[in-house]
């Protein structure tokens, strides 16, 4: 059967995974998150201390990226893949506030982008695809066949994930979580290398007044049409 190229985009805490997971499920694709791949390199700078409050060495990150290796594991008992650093788990450890909030100075760096988009490239070049994040229809497949550009309000996204947080267990403010996602949203779209914009033939979706069965429900229309195509 003919298999297609799914691009993600859109701002953060859209629902972009969830709803990427679950498309990749019911068309049988691989499901690649490229945002824990940006969040593993900013796992590895925290951890070697390029990065802090205070710090960007950004030449000593840049000289390191070598030694950084990210592949991903499906865990049945989730039922997603997980993301690994060099060969370590870090699938919780990338999904706190402290990465969300080092994560998008890292995604500005050409190098680092360099790097992650060629591998991002080399795991959909069979397609059957579904990648979500912030550059997918416009740099890594800007021939993917469906593209879709996710949005919704920041007080919606930001109360989404500061529920997410919360049933972490995370100790946090709702202030703290809007503050991040206005901020990542700020960096992310104005950086020079790759910001994110809406590509010319994406399909964009408002989901503030969407359930995730209807998204899914719309997307699955769209993709079974062009794969029938
Ligand atoms: O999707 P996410 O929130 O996990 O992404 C984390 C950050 O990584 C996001 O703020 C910007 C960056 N990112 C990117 O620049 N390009 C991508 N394709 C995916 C994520």
């Amino acid at each position: 059967m003919k298999k297609i190229v799914i691009a993600i985009d859109g701002f953060s805490s859209t629902g972009k995974s969830t709803i990427a997971k679950q498309l990749a499920k019911t068309l049988n694709y691989i499901y690649v998150d490229t945002g824990a791949m940006y969040r593993a390199v900013a796992y590895f700078a925290l951890e070697n201390k390029f990065i802090s409050e205070d710090v960007f060495d950004k030449e000593a990150l840049i000289s390191r990226l070598g030694d950084i290796s990210i592949t991903f594991k499906f865990n049945e008992a989730v039922g997603f893949a997980e993301v690994y650093l060099n060969g370590k788990n870090i699938e919780a450890d990338i999904r706190t506030l402290r990465i969300s909030k080092f994560v998008s100075p890292i995604a500005t760096l050409s190098e680092v982008r360099r790097k992650l988009v060629e591998q991002q490239q080399l795991m959909g070049k069979d397609k059957g695809v579904v990648m979500d994040g912030r550059d997918i229809g416009t740099v890594v497949f800007p021939d993917a066949e469906l593209k879709i550009f996710m949005t919704a309000s920041a007080e919606t996204r930001a109360k989404r994930r500061y529920n997410e947080l919360l049933d972490r267990g995370d100790q946090l403010s709702y202030e703290d979580v809007l503050e991040n996602v206005t901020t990542r949203d700020h960096i992310d779209s104005t950086r020079e290398d790759s910001p994110l914009v809406r590509a010319d033939d994406a399909l964009e979706i408002d989901n503030s007044n969407l359930t995730i069965k209807e998204q899914l429900e719309r997307l699955i229309g769209l993709a079974e049409e062009l794969i029938s195509k």
